[in-house]
């Protein structure tokens, strides 16, 4: 047994998400959760909304609202999605609560303390038109390296290098095209390099990470500049400097809080649990003996700041940069174990765009598809480690030739033959297992060790293919066995053989793919004759801000009673009745409806 932290990316509260997002971190992250709390773990899931810095500020004044008031729109719609889809969060919660703001505080405190947080003037971009400051991917020009004419101020993406909006040649501002002003303004900057050594030994001793990620990760530390963790910006955490706490117009940079965010909602957690000390369990090393680790789910793009900018800010916390330093007063913090990045996903061989309407919304989705035959793509086919296309076809397809066909058909035909025949779990006849029966109930038993290990090892495409292996190894024996003609009375007793195995091996499927799809694991389990919690879901619950904020929306659950990752026998004499099917058929015309909203 062992602490296990499931660190959530932070969807930004400026919008309704896509299947995109959530197919990268969201899916993936509940079904390594459920499997790990199954597998007999204690596991803390957290997440929030990611409600500061330009992306909320520039949708805000797109839609002529206040940034709160924006962010609190869709905080509530992400929430509900997330709820949609049962995501099994112990905290869902969001980066304006009073909590976060102390916790992102105590951080840049005892950083800047530390001597990793250092005061720059530098040269900032003003718009001449508003007076306000422009960010720097707002701002646009030709790359000074490669001479490509549409570098962004923070970047180029021909060349890939990093870029500061002064060096660009001919800089406008892609809002309205004007030249920016650029004025000397002081901000304070992450000392990035003084990690550089400490972050190298750390990911030396990475192993079984996806090898991108790690490749990826090793090359961020050959070029380690310091970074600026403030902006010119009125929405966001102040600093909590003298001199600079009351100023309006700096605010702490949306990264450097949005990743505080996995501590300072793990000390929700704790401190909404009545044990406000809980969440030392998975951050602080044998707290109570026991191992204690951290997977961070996110799509590719957010890599550097899990695997530098993260574990920089936890070593300077910690005191263990270049400059040394004493701990905070929250202790030493562990590192991440492993950084779980997964690819993207395009829409019918397109980027995903709101903007130009390629895409499908969670709601929306949800509002006409079942939230497990979304889940069961995304186990199949989703974009665990390489980029991955989303085609209606292809979704229909895998839903009824695999989920209706393989799956929904197994689970059918064994208990509706069971109830018509017995109208309850028949028993083993005296004369006992043949060789075929023996052979199906090992597979199935010996699936329990090779799923959860694949799952664990966050290869959760192999992980569901070997489930569904189950599945058509039973589909085969049904076949095979053909015991609907096994009528005459004297063929009855093996009957009921067959279809004791059938069922056997179907609670046990039932239990290998309760990860990947929970809601219908709930109801086979009832149809199954079972009754309490097989699949615990989460809950959506108003809260009133633990330090006087207002109150919001969080998703949390009690998961604790949920099925064990074991195969446990059926129970002789269960009654059971005519199931209903489990999972819908999509017709052949839902792909051209789909097509034609998209093109809309
Ligand atoms: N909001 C970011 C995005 O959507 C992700 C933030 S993850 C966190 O790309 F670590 F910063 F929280
Ligand atoms: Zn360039």
């Amino acid at each position: 047994m062992s602490h296990v932290l499931a660190a959530v990316a932070w969807p930004y509260a400026n919008g309704p998400r896509h299947i995109g997002h959530v197919s990268g971190f969201g899916v993936p992250s509940d079904v390594f959760s459920r499997y790990m709390r199954m597998a007999g773990h204690d596991v803390l899931m957290i997440s929030g909304t990611d409600e500061h810095g330009t992306p909320i500020q520039v949708q805000a004044d797109s839609e002529g609202l206040k940034p709160r008031e924006l962010a609190d729109r869709y905080n509530r719609v992400i929430v509900e999605d997330l709820h949609g889809l049962g995501l099994s969060y112990d905290l869902f919660t969001r980066t304006t609560t009073g909590n976060h703001y102390r916790v992102v505080q105590e951080l840049f405190e005892t950083l800047h303390r530390n001597g990793y947080i250092v005061a720059k003037t530098t040269l900032g971009a003003i718009s001449p038109s508003t007076g306000r400051t422009l960010p720097d991917r707002y701002i646009e020009g030709t790359c000074p390296i490669c001479g490509y004419d549409a570098a962004r101020g923070d970047q180029c993406d021909n060349c890939g290098n990093q870029l500061d909006p002064v060096q660009l040649l001919d800089p406008r501002s892609k809002i309205n095209g004007e030249t920016p002003n650029f004025v000397e303004t002081e901000h304070f900057f992450l000392d990035l390099p003084a990690f550089a050594q400490a972050l190298g030994k750390w990911l030396d001793t990475r192993d079984g990470w996806r090898p991108n990620v790690l490749r990826f990760s090793r090359n961020l530390l050959d070029d380690l500049q310091p970074r600026a963790i403030t902006r010119d910006l009125e929405w966001g955490v102040p600093i909590p400097l003298d001199g600079w706490r009351e100023r309006g117009d700096k605010r702490i940079y949306v990264w450097f809080d949005a990743v505080i965010g996995y501590l300072s909602a793990s000390i929700e957690w704790a401190r909404r649990s009545g044990d406000p000390d809980a969440w030392r369990r998975w951050w602080i090393a044998d707290t109570d003996g026991e191992e204690a680790r951290g997977y961070y789910f996110m799509g590719k793009d957010n890599i550097v700041f899990h695997s530098v900018i993260w574990p920089s800010l936890l070593l300077g916390y910690s005191g263990e940069g270049d400059h040394g330093g004493e701990p905070g007063r929250l202790g030493r913090l562990n590192l991440p174990t492993e950084v779980v990045s997964s690819e993207f996903l395009t829409m019918e061989g397109r980027k995903f765009s709101s903007s130009r309407q390629v895409v499908i919304y969670v709601r929306d989705f949800l509002a006409r598809y079942d939230a497990d035959a979304l889940r069961y793509f995304i186990a199949v086919a989703g974009p665990e480690s390489q980029d991955t296309d989303f085609t209606w076809a292809e979704f229909r397809r895998r839903n009824n030739d695999e989920l209706v066909n393989d799956w929904g058909n197994l689970v059918n035909r064994s208990i509706s033959m069971a109830a018509k025949n017995f109208g309850e779990i028949p028993p083993v006849d005296p004369a006992g297992l043949t060789a075929a029966d023996e052979a199906l109930l090992a597979t199935s038993r010996a699936a329990f060790g090779t799923v959860g290990a694949l799952i664990e090892r966050h290869r959760q495409k192999q992980a569901i293919g070997e489930a569904m292996r189950v599945v058509a190894e039973a589909n085969r024996y049904l076949s095979d066995q053909a015991p609907w003609k096994l009528k005459g009375e004297a063929d009855k007793p093996r009957m009921g053989t067959v279809l004791h195995v059938a069922l056997q091996v179907v609670a046990d499927a039932n239990t290998l793919l309760t990860p990947f799809l929970p809601h219908s694991a709930q109801k086979i389990h009832e149809l199954l004759g079972g009754t309490g919690v097989h699949a615990p879901m989460p809950r959506i619950v108003e809260v009133d801000d633990l330090d006087a904020g207002p109150a919001y929306p969080i998703l949390t659950g009690d998961y604790r009673d949920g099925a064990r990752w074991e195969s446990t026998a059926v129970e002789v004499g269960r009654p059971l009745a005519a199931p209903k099917p489990v999972f819908r058929k999509l017709d052949e015309s839902i792909v051209d409806e789909e097509l034609a909203r998209l093109s809309a």
